[in-house]
C-alpha cells in the first residue's frame, strides 16, 4: 500500500464525455498515483466517428473495471480518496451521465464531496500534472490556447480558478476540421492523429486559405479551410488527377495550426505575458508541438506543452482540475448534479 500522510487531498476523477472512459488517482493536484483509460476507438471505428449510444453502453460496461483498476495501480482503497472530481460538460449527454451517475453513488456512498469539472477547464489543468516527476510547470498567470474537438479557444488564465477568453472559433474547432478532411480523404477514424502522421511524408506546396491569420482580433475560423480542402480533392477526383495525399495532410496542416500559433504569440506580446501553454486533443499534433516552441524561442516566450499521454481524454486532468475547486471550495456539487452537454468556457 502507498503511503499517504494525513494532509495528503487525494481526488479521484472520472471522465466519461465521449469515447474514452477514464479514472484517475491523482495526490495534492500534481502527482498521477494512476490514469487508466479504456478507449472505444476499436468499437467506433467501423461507424467512421464516435456513435452516442453505442459510447454511452460502453461506458457503463467499462466504468466499475476502471475504477477499480485506478485504486490498485495507486495501491491505495476507496477509503483514502478526499474528494470526486467528474466531468459534466461538454459533451455526449448520455455518455456524461454515465461518469456523474457513477461519481455521485461513490461520493454518496463514502461520504465525500462531489465536485463538477468543465471538461475543457480540465484540459487546460493536465498542464499542472507532473508525469515523470517534472518540477518545472506552468503556474498563473498565462496564456492558454485550448485546441480539441470541439473548442478552439485562446485564453488568459489568471489563477488556478478563474479564466477571460479572448478569442474563439467561429465556426468549426481545429480538431474537428482535422476529422472532417480525413474523412474526405478516406483516413479511418480517428483523423487527426493519421493526417498528423501522413503529414510528415508530405510537403506544405498546396495553397490552402490560412483563415483569420493575419487579423488583429484573437478568433479562429476552420470551415473556410475544410471547404476548401473538401473541393480540391474534389476538383482533383472529377478531372480524374492524382492527389498526393501526404501533401494535402501538410498544407492542411500547416494552414490550420500556424494561425494558432501565431495568435498565441500575439497575445502574448499584446498583454504582456512570458508563458504560454497548449491544451487539448490537438496539442498532440507534432508540427504544433515543434512549431510552438521555435516560435516561442524566438519571441522570448516560454512554452509549455502537455505530455502526450495528457492530451488526449484522462481523468487525471478532470482530478488535477478538481483538486484546484476542491481546496477553493468551488464548484461543489450536489447529488442533482446533471449533464451539461454544451457546457461553456
Ligand atoms: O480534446 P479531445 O479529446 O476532444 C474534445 O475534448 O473535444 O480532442 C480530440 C480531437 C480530435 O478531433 C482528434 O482528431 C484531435 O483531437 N487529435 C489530433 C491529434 N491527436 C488528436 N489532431 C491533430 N493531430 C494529432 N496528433
Ligand atoms: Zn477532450
Amino acid at each position: 500500500m502507498k503511503k499517504l500522510m494525513e494532509k495528503d487531498i487525494i481526488i479521484l476523477g472520472i471522465e466519461t464525455s465521449c469515447d474514452e472512459t477514464s479514472a484517475a488517482i491523482v495526490k495534492n493536484g500534481r502527482l498521477i498515483l494512476s490514469n487508466v483509460v479504456s478507449s472505444q476507438i476499436d468499437i467506433h471505428k467501423r461507424f467512421g466517428g464516435v456513435v452516442p449510444e453505442v459510447a454511452s453502453r460502453n461506458h457503463t460496461l467499462a466504468i466499475n473495471g476502471v475504477f477499480e483498476q485506478a485504486l490498485r495501480d495507486a495501491e491505495i482503497t476507496q477509503n483514502d480518496i478526499t474528494a470526486i472530481a467528474v466531468t459534466y460538460g461538454a459533451g455526449l449527454s448520455g455518455a456524461l451521465l454515465v461518469g456523474i451517475s457513477f461519481a455521485k453513488a461513490l461520493a454518496y456512498s463514502l461520504n465525500i464531496p462531489l465536485i463538477k469539472v468543465n471538461h475543457i477547464r480540465g484540459h487546460i489543468a493536465a498542464n499542472y500534472l507532473s508525469v515523470n516527476g517534472e518540477t518545472d510547470l506552468i503556474e498563473p498567470k498565462y496564456i492558454c490556447l485550448v485546441v480539441s474537438g470541439g473548442h478552439t479557444a485562446i485564453l488568459e488564465i489568471l489563477s488556478y480558478t478563474q479564466h477571460k477568453l479572448l478569442g474563439t472559433t467561429i465556426d468549426d474547432a481545429c480538431g474537428e476540421a482535422f476529422d472532417k478532411i480525413a474523412r474526405v480523404l478516406d483516413i479511418p477514424y480517428p483523423g487527426g492523429p493519421l493526417v498528423d502522421k501522413l503529414s510528415k511524408e508530405g510537403k506544405a506546396v498546396i495553397e490552402f486559405p490560412k483563415m483569420l491569420k493575419n487579423s488583429s482580433g484573437f478568433d479562429f475560423s476552420y470551415s473556410g479551410l475544410k471547404t476548401a480542402v473538401i473541393n480540391y480533392v474534389h476538383n482533383a477526383k472529377q478531372k480524374n488527377e492524382e492527389v498526393s495525399v501526404a501533401d494535402i495532410c501538410a498544407s492542411f496542416t500547416a494552414a490550420a495550426i500556424d494561425p494558432l500559433i501565431e495568435k498565441g504569440i500575439n497575445a502574448c506580446k499584446k498583454f504582456g505575458y512570458n508563458n504560454l501553454c497548449i491544451a487539448g486533443g490537438v496539442s498532440a499534433n507534432s508540427y504544433l508541438r515543434e512549431n510552438i516552441v521555435k516560435a516561442g524561442e524566438k519571441n522570448g516566450i516560454k512554452v509549455f506543452i502537455p505530455p502526450l499521454s495528457l492530451c488526449t481524454d484522462n481523468a487525471a486532468m478532470i482530478a488535477a482540475e478538481g483538486y484546484y475547486n476542491y481546496i477553493n471550495n468551488k464548484n461543489i456539487a450536489g447529488l442533482t448534479l446533471n449533464a451539461v452537454p454544451n457546457l461553456k468556457l
